[in-house]
């Protein structure tokens, strides 16, 4: 079953026989609000793919323009085939589209490109080539490498953001990104037995970094390319896709569980701020130090699991209503803190420990079981 409103050109799909020959090749494009580029698109398109390399075009478009009905008419003059796939409910933004057009690829292999004419389509033949040459899974097209340069990237400020998410990532994922040196390209080639739909969880624009960590490829070739200007329109990105980027990269790095009880613990530890300002804002406005300690570590229960409902459960949250998983949640912390003292005792008292070991065992005990705790009985059905 999909989500999707489907619409086709009149260039019959390719055949059994075309889709079987090497290099043929399907072009994702992601549209959102693109009417003023896809003529120039498509046209670009044609001029670069020889004839005798069979490719068929499929954008995935959540627009609220009218790009479908502009594709459509553009296809006519179009040598090759062109599937709209129009979704009503734009899940995952850019990467969820771009997932969703991979799924209907028939061909082995499968160009990732933007609507906006900022990744010159001349260089499609040769990222699969480049592939076929090098036995790779994936090509990515890089602004990075000796050739490349990012021209069209507009703006100092957008050069530092570039940089510094390029930085950031690359080592969060040392292993996963060797040899790309470029994982937030939104151009690159990829072999269809690669791509492992059923693990990935697009998460906005990077929808290159989701498929080399969670896909992750065999091996890697890159070319590189210059990343021109946009040919008509503004970017669609904003402050939001930026926090969205942060989400997706935490989402990445906890995916197995040792990770994610370290992220447990990391917000954790981000919880004494809110715990010690509300300490201090009830003792300062009267309260007694005891009733005050139990507020204020409420509040500090609060801002953990709002931190934890958004970065680290996100995709758990359906089994349970939230204010059950808050109640859940608010339970084992507080529970954590009321057995720490006889479990301190016990640690002392039977086996002999002393009162600092006992301690740090105590509160080790206590998270990994709070931890343990959240997982199964909180984010589990
Ligand atoms: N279907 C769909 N849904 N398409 C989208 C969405 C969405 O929610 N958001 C954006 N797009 C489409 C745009 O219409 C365009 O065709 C393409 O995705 C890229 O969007 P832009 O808004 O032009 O992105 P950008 O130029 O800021 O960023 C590009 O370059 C970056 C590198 O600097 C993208 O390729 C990024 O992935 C890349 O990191
Ligand atoms: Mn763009």
């Amino acid at each position: 079953s999909h989500d999707y409103t489907e619409y086709s050109a009149p260039v019959p799909d390719l055949s059994a026989a075309e889709l079987a020959e090497p290099g043929a090749v399907t072009i994702v494009v992601p549209t959102f609000n693109e009417s003023a580029n896809i003529r120039q698109l498509l046209h670009r398109i044609t001029e670069s793919v020889p004839s005798r390399l069979p490719c068929e075009v499929v954008f995935v478009d959540d627009s609220t323009d009218d790009t479908p009905e502009v594709i459509r008419d553009a296809a006519r003059d179009c040598p090759f085939p062109v599937t709209v796939l129009h979704r009503e409910e734009p899940v995952g933004g850019l990467g969820g589209a771009v997932v969703e057009g991979m799924k209907t690829a028939g061909s082995d292999w499968i160009v990732v490109m933007d609507g906006d004419c900022q990744h010159p389509p001349s260089l499609v033949p040769e990222l699969v080539a480049t592939g076929e040459r090098s036995n790779a899974g994936l090509v990515v097209a890089s602004r990075y490498i000796k050739g490349g340069s990012r021209a069209g990237l507009a703006g100092n400020y957008r050069v530092a953001v570039s940089r510094g998410a390029t930085w950031l990532t690359k080592s969060l994922f040392p292993r996963r990104l060797h040899g790309i040196s470029d994982p937030m390209s939104g151009f690159f080639a990829i072999r269809r037995s690669a791509v492992t739909a059923d693990v990935l969880k697009p998460l906005g624009y990077k929808i290159l970094l989701e498929l080399a960590v969670r896909s992750r490829p065999r091996a890697v070739s890159e070319v590189p390319f210059v990343f021109e200007e946009r040919f008509a329109g503004e970017s669609k990105s904003s402050a939001r896709e930026g926090f969205r980027f942060l989400r997706h990269l935490v989402g990445l790095r906890t995916a197995s569980p040792v990770a994610r009880m370290v992220g447990f613990g990391l917000i954790g530890a981000t919880g004494f701020l809110p715990n010690l300002l509300g300490l201090w804002a009830l003792t300062v406005a009267g309260l007694h130090y005891v009733p005050a300690e139990i507020l204020a570590n409420q509040l500090g229960v609060a801002w953990n699991f709002v931190l934890i409902e958004h970065l680290l459960f996100r995709d758990r949250r359906a089994h349970r209503r939230w204010w059950d998983r808050a109640g859940r949640f608010a339970l084992l912390a507080n529970a954590d803190l009321v057995l720490r003292i006889p479990l301190i005792a016990l640690f002392v008292h039977r086996f002999g420990m002393g009162a600092l070991s006992a301690t740090a065992l105590a509160l080790v005990t206590t998270f990994v079981v709070r931890f343990a705790g959240t997982e199964a009985l909180v984010y589990l059905p």
